[in-house]
């Protein structure tokens, strides 16, 4: 009996192995995909304990320049890829910028790349929490109308996406009164309270278009989180500069989700200057763009506070020089 069943799982392998070569002679579709699925073997198998050095870093990068090269980028999508208080430590630093505004003063924010308004509704309650002095103005930018149309209305779930990542203990707080309620609840859905919900006003502009700056003024803060990621080298390049210039002197720009060099490449030509406060730990709370490096193009590389350049290459928060 073992030795039928051994037999049978040489004549398998075997099969197999024929499948392979005759795929590989005839030059097939299939083939073209078999150095991919070696490279995910061969770095699945590498221990943990070997991750950080050198030159297992070399082979990442390696495979995610292949990924990059190979997959199709998506701008935009019908899903609303929006988390409120996504990135914690990133609102963080934001909240302690917002402490060294002048008293009294106006703050202008814009959210670039705003889906379903997670990301902005977020922020005026960072701000107002803090500071209910500050005469806060805001912008949402996004190209996909459906998206603008949910932030405009203001009312979500529980269930939906935008609360996927929240957990239980962040969600109340996110509905605490004092000092500011993001949310009124009621027993069907979440509406964002009236006093955050008037303040935004929600653009349906392409960020690539020149005109953007002209579109929604000067900003103090300009967010561009996860947008630039999913459009290809070049045109993220040319949508960063165009964010950049939104940018008033002093200003900051809050960004994650971009390709590594082109930010890095950009924001060092532009003179933006990195922001040295919890670099590493928001870098590390990007956590699924970490976990998904090297095989998908938006993957992000492991932290290295090793390189020449990490500040500039890792921070998420960049300000431009008066
Ligand atoms: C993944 S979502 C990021 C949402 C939010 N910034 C965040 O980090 O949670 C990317 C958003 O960028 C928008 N987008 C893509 N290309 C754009 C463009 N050229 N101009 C304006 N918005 C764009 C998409 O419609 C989508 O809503």
């Amino acid at each position: 009996m073992l030795a039928v069943h051994f037999a049978r799982q040489a004549a398998e392998h075997a099969r197999h192995a024929l499948r392979i070569a005759w795929n590989v002679a005839i030059l097939s579709d299939t083939a073209r995909y078999y150095p991919d699925v070696a490279y995910r073997r061969i770095w699945n198998a590498i221990p943990d304990s070997m991750r950080s050095s050198s030159a297992v870093r070399s082979f990442g990068r390696f495979i995610h320049r292949r990924t990059c090269a190979r997959q199709v980028r998506r701008p935009v999508d019908s899903t609303f890829h929006t988390f409120f208080l996504r990135n914690a430590p990133h609102f963080e630093v934001l909240r302690r910028r917002v402490l060294e505004w002048p008293r009294g003063s106006a703050l202008r924010i814009a959210a670039i790349g705003c889906s379903s308004g997670a990301e902005l509704y977020t922020t005026i309650w960072t701000v107002r929490r803090v500071r209910p002095d500050l005469q806060v103005s805001a912008t949402g930018v996004d190209i996909d109308a459906p998206a603008l149309e949910k932030a405009r209305t203001g009312v979500f779930a529980r269930h939906e996406h935008e609360f996927s990542r929240l957990p239980e203990e962040e969600f109340t707080r996110l509905c605490t009164p004092a000092p500011v309620a993001l949310f009124n609840r009621d027993e069907r859905s979440l509406r964002i309270s009236d006093d955050i919900l008037s303040v935004p006003s929600w653009v349906l502009y392409d960020a690539l278009d020149p005109g953007l700056r002209h579109a929604i003024g000067q900003q103090d803060m300009v967010l561009a989180n996860n947008i630039l990621c999913h459009m290809y080298d070049p045109e993220a390049e040319q949508c960063l500069r165009n964010i950049a210039g939104l940018i008033a002197p002093g200003g900051y720009l809050f960004m994650y989700g971009v390709d590594l060099d082109v930010k890095t490449r950009v924001v060092k030509s532009l003179g933006l200057v990195p922001v040295r406060d919890t670099i590493e730990e928001v870098y590390r709370a990007d956590w699924n763009a970490l976990a998904k490096w090297p095989f998908l193009y938006w993957g992000r590389e492991p932290f290295d506070g090793k390189r020449s350049d990490w500040e500039t290459r890792y921070a998420a928060v960049y300000q431009k020089p008066v």
